[in-house]
């Protein structure tokens, strides 16, 4: 069939069908008609997101701190792009094993690391302690808790811990307990696990939606009527691929959760037959490092 010639809009822009309607018309919501909130919930739903209690975090706490330890350079790149002036104190969100708080503690008088994986926290206090970081105190806290108890301090971060189930109400918390800056990571596009592997494993297959992304803090934040700064940090290197074996099984439970002992076998004898084959399909080249003055 021809294509009907395009016709010619505002601004030299070529346009076609729908494209053609909404110039004229209303028969397509505009961006200031998107509740970018609720828009978010129903990504988080088509993607096959569900709640992660603190038992997931308890349970991969060992690995994700045996992994940090053995790199890297992601915090150094958020450190780098902070600004410290006029600020005492901070609060870290979702805080993890503590290594961002520790390495911030020689730069402020008192920051208090939230989480709600006791493991995490347990690692945390480990961390602090041999660094001799006294100015570092922990709490247990999941963002969707009270926080009213909880001091607001200059600066409030959370690094990598925003994948929540209600993006919006957590960023009004943090915006709130921020008196000046809060600086923030976020997923860029995500991750796709090889399906070989999980066929191997006798998984059923992903979701065939990426979960949300940081486009929705930044979309947000403009609703919010916070003047967000967007930078972006690479990431160090792929996940897995080429891993030892001891590395590959580390990563795989992760991303995984525990593998039965008839997964593990099964997750052997595939990554012999095929010792090239990658864990992600797709990885995660970015951060998006996302900035605002309160
Ligand atoms: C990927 S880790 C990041 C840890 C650390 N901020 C970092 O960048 O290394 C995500 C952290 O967020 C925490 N977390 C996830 N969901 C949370 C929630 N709803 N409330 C509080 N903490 C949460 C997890 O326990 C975990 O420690």
């Amino acid at each position: 069939m021809k294509k009907s010639a395009p016709s010619r809009a505002p601004g030299n822009l070529k346009c076609y069908g729908s494209e053609r309607r909404a110039m004229s018309g209303e028969a397509l919501p505009i961006i200031s008609d998107v509740d970018f909130g609720l828009m978010y919930r129903a990504h988080q739903a088509r993607a096959g997101a569900r709640a992660k209690p603190p038992a997931f975090w308890d349970d991969r706490a060992r690995d994700f701190d045996a992994r940090q330890r053995a790199r890297d350079s992601y915090f150094d790149a958020f450190i780098a792009r902070m600004d410290f002036s006029g600020c005492d104190s901070l609060i870290d969100v979702g805080c993890g094993n503590g290594a961002l708080a520790v390495a911030l503690a020689p730069r402020l008088k008192t920051i208090l690391g939230v989480d709600y994986s006791p493991a995490m926290l347990d690692l945390a206090r480990r961390r602090a302690a041999e660094a001799g970081a006294t100015n570092v105190t922990l709490a247990p806290r999941a963002w969707e808790d009270d926080w009213s108890d909880l001091p607001r301090c200059d600066i409030a971060v959370a690094s990598r811990s925003t994948g929540v189930m209600d993006l919006e109400p957590a960023l009004r918390k943090l915006d709130r307990q921020a008196k000046k800056r809060v600086y923030l990571t976020a997923s860029v596009s995500g991750r796709i696990v090889n399906p070989a592997l999980l066929d191997a494993l006798g998984r059923p297959p992903a979701p065939k939606i990426d979960k949300p992304d940081y486009i929705y803090v930044v979309n947000l934040l403009y609703r919010m009527g916070r003047l967000a700064k967007v930078d972006f940090i690479a990431r160090d290197r792929a996940e897995d691929s080429r891993a030892d074996w001891a590395g590959f099984q580390r990563n795989v439970a992760l991303f995984l959760g525990k593998l039965s002992e008839a997964e593990a076998e099964r997750l052997r004898a595939w990554k012999q037959h095929n010792p090239e084959a990658p864990l992600f399909e797709r990885d995660q080249a970015h951060w998006a490092f996302i900035s605002w003055a309160t």
